[in-house]
């Protein structure tokens, strides 16, 4: 990957990130983002984005993106969101980010794409078969994120590289049209303990929603039964817990349960450990369902709310979009202008 180029940033602070409506949403997508982007907005200007255009990369019902694109904006504002503060929006409706990702689409290196360890996981032996949506993936995130000059992404761990990729994309733009600083170099913000929550099913594989068992994963709409009954028959080993996080290594299962506890309830590993090692899983796993309900439940009845009231949910995104589009058009004209493009 090419070196990014030293140079001040002097713009606003701003937050950006999304989720693809192409699914149910997770445990791991609510620890990995969205707690992180209800903590944001406290102290920075932030804008949330569905998007849509991203999940048509892979094939969607028709009939079902409309409803999952609603459903997101719910899960945003029911995990805490306020749409008053922070911008909520569908990607599709500013049509901005297509615009900037042709234009990135030119600045980034086939090179750089083949490097994407995401494309290679989704299209497996079938590259031939994937859509081009799918190999310029990232330069659309790309585009999403500099369209409105983010310096912030909340992202989980997974977001990594397509986040260093959207860097030396800016990185490029800026040295190759002689605009330093034009674009800043964004701050992925991945730490914390629901960075990487993994299945419940596999402690190596990650928590997500394309995966065909419905038993790996936590679902934001879960009903209590149904999450206790997950957690129950999450996959683990037989030995107790260790009294330190050392006893962790080795043991991915474990690791996944108690950094989800961890996460949910706001402590460190050790600290669940202190409270949890040397006992068995028969104890622990009732006490982290029930942990989880508690959190959880409280989202998911907002959510159904939310969902009852698409008008409502259409209004917040028509307010969204308007807001995303007054940021972005200038940052958009003035890219026109340093390309080159003529100006009518
Ligand atoms: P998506 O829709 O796959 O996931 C949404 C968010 O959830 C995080 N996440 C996880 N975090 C912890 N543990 C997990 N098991 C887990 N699974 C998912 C993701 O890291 C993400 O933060 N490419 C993005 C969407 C996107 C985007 C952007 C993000 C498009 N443009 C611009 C930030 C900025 C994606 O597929 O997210």
């Amino acid at each position: 990957m090419s070196e990014t180029l030293p140079e001040a940033y002097l713009g606003p602070q701003r937050v950006f990130s999304g989720v693809q409506p192409s699914g149910a949403l997770h445990l791991g997508n609510y620890l990995g983002a969205l707690v992180k982007f209800v903590a944001l907005q406290e102290r920075m200007e932030c804008i949330y984005c569905v998007v849509d255009m991203h999940a048509i990369t892979l094939w969607q019902d028709p009939a079902a993106l409309a409803s999952q694109t609603r459903e997101i904006a719910a899960a945003y504002i029911a995990a805490g969101v306020d749409p008053t503060r922070a911008i909520i929006f569908p990607q599709s409706a500013v049509s901005g980010h297509a615009e900037l990702a042709w234009i990135f689409n030119c600045v980034a290196r086939i090179g750089w794409l083949d490097r994407m360890t995401q494309f290679k996981e989704k299209t497996g032996k079938n590259k031939q078969g994937a859509s081009v949506g799918l190999y310029t993936y990232p330069v659309l995130q790309a585009a999403d994120i500099l369209l409105y000059k983010a310096t912030h992404v909340p992202v989980g761990e997974d977001q990594k590289q397509h986040l260093e990729l959207t860097r030396d994309i800016a990185g490029k733009f800026n040295n190759d049209f002689n605009a330093p600083g034009f674009f800043p170099l964004t701050e992925p913000m991945i730490e914390g303990p629901g960075a990487r929550v993994m299945s419940l099913r596999d402690g190596q594989a990650k928590m997500s929603k394309s995966d065909p068992s419905d038993q790996s994963r936590i679902n934001l709409l879960d009903d209590a039964d149904t999450i206790s009954q997950k957690i129950r028959r999450a996959r683990t080993d037989p030995a107790p817990l260790p009294e330190a996080v050392a006893g962790l290594s080795n043991r991915p299962e474990a690791a996944n349960l108690v950094g989800i506890y961890a996460a949910i309830a706001g402590m460190t590993d050790q600290q669940v450990l202190d409270r949890f090692g040397g006992k068995g899983f028969g104890e622990f796993k009732p006490a982290l369902a029930d942990l989880m309900v508690d959190r959880l439940a409280p989202v998911s009845d907002r959510m159904r709310r939310l969902i009852a009231d698409p008008a409502e949910i259409d209004r917040i995104l028509a307010d969204g979009a308007a807001r995303a589009r007054a940021i972005a058009e200038p940052i958009l004209e003035e890219t026109r202008r340093i390309v080159g493009y003529v100006k009518l």
